[in-house]
């Protein structure tokens, strides 16, 4: 490691001091550098949260969104996506071809869809608790503080909620109708209900500054958040921000080697979007930092409409071949699959899902 560099990542690292200043001397380490900041943080992952990779698996189960995000594909006003709703039985059916593959956590993921209500998840939370041995975690979204609890309440452990950029403006501005100060509300209370909260970011978004990056990173430092999932923007065509270019491999690692150096304990996702824009992403992710990997276990027949952005070809796979590619990439690189539910380092020792007393609606 450099000399130079290595003083910087003490610097940091040692201090526990995180602030915009030790940081910005991070990211702005250049192209020679990078390499020796992304082992590092390679290093800070062996020792911290080991070799293990902890497999995720994804279930896009509505595309329908009532959100106007400039970057998604999935927003409401995208009319070229035909819009579906998995029955209950297709989302039993996909946690048990998970399950089959040894699979420990279920995602449930769609867009923010008002059809459902939040009784409708929760039963469908205790259908998969009561009949798998998986962690559930959700991702869906902006909702009500009660609709979290009833949530929670059903036997959900988890929550992803992006942060998606730490600028309050940028956030406004490429999300019409919300804000920032909201986002880190809902955060907030899943937090405060007993969830492990994932959050995160894009990486070259249009109008994203490098100060904002840095806030980023420190923004869940100050949240203490369990999982960040980090990737770069991919311009969508039927989107309003469809001719930007995307964001860089080199910038997305580095914030993710930053990221691990920051919350060395935290679960880091080699995300989808890294593979999307590199072939090696997922390799290069898991050698700066990542320890998560989430396969998609969306049936097949509904995949190519679940696009948050376009992805190659070659990595909508069936989970048979998936899993088979990851099995390799893994093995090549001496790290191992994951038997646990992989839960959050911070709150292994405790039971993984406290019941909290349901009061009804309208009590906080
Ligand atoms: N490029 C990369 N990531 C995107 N997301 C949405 N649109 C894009 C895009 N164009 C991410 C957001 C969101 C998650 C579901 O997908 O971070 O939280
Ligand atoms: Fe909806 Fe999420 Fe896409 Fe925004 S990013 S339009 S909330 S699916």
């Amino acid at each position: 490691m450099r000399e130079g560099m290595n003083d910087q990542v003490m610097l940091v690292n040692n201090g526990k001091d995180f602030n915009h200043e030790n940081l910005r001397q991070l990211f702005d380490l250049g192209e020679h550098d990078l390499p020796a900041l992304l082992s590092y943080a390679n290093q800070i992952r062996k020792k911290q949260v080991g070799n293990e990779v902890h497999l995720r698996a994804i279930i896009e189960f509505s595309n329908y969104c009532s959100c106007h995000c400039l970057y998604c594909g999935l927003r409401a006003e995208n009319r070229k996506i035909s819009r579906y709703r998995l029955t209950n039985q297709e989302i039993f059916q996909s946690v048990q071809t998970a399950v089959n593959y040894g699979l420990k956590t279920i995602v449930l993921q769609s867009g923010e869809d008002q059809f459902y209500r939040p009784d409708d998840i929760a039963r469908l939370i205790e259908f998969i608790k009561k009949h798998f041995d998986v962690a559930v975690t959700l991702s869906l979204g902006e909702h009500f503080r009660q609709s979290y609890r009833i949530w929670r309440n059903a036997g959900a452990d988890r929550y992803l909620l992006k942060h998606e950029t730490a600028d309050p403006i940028l956030y406004q501005k490429l999300r019409p109708g919300k804000n920032l100060q909201d986002r880190i509300d809902c955060l907030m209370n899943l937090k405060d209900l007993g969830y492990q909260v994932g959050s995160g970011n894009m990486v070259g978004l249009p109008g994203q500054t490098l100060t904002s990056l840095i806030e980023d990173v420190l923004l869940m430092k100050k949240l203490n958040i369990e999982m960040a999932g980090i990737g770069p923007f991919l311009p969508h065509p039927d989107t309003p921000l469809g001719c930007y270019s995307a964001g860089s491999l080199s910038q997305t690692l580095k914030i993710l080697a930053i990221t691990r150096i920051v919350l060395p304990t935290i679960h880091l996702p080699a995300t989808t979007a890294i593979s999307t824009i590199n072939d090696n992403g997922r390799r290069l992710a898991l050698e700066s930092g990542a320890n998560v990997i989430m396969p998609n276990f969306t049936p097949l027949y509904v995949r190519n409409q679940y696009v948050i952005y376009p992805q190659k070809i070659d990595i909508i796979e069936d989970p048979e071949k998936s899993m088979k590619n990851l099995k390799k990439l893994l093995k090549e690189m001496n790290r191992t699959i994951s038997m646990s539910y992989g839960h959050a380092i911070k709150i292994k020792k405790y039971s993984y899902y406290k019941k909290e007393a349901y009061h009804g609606f309208g009590s906080q």
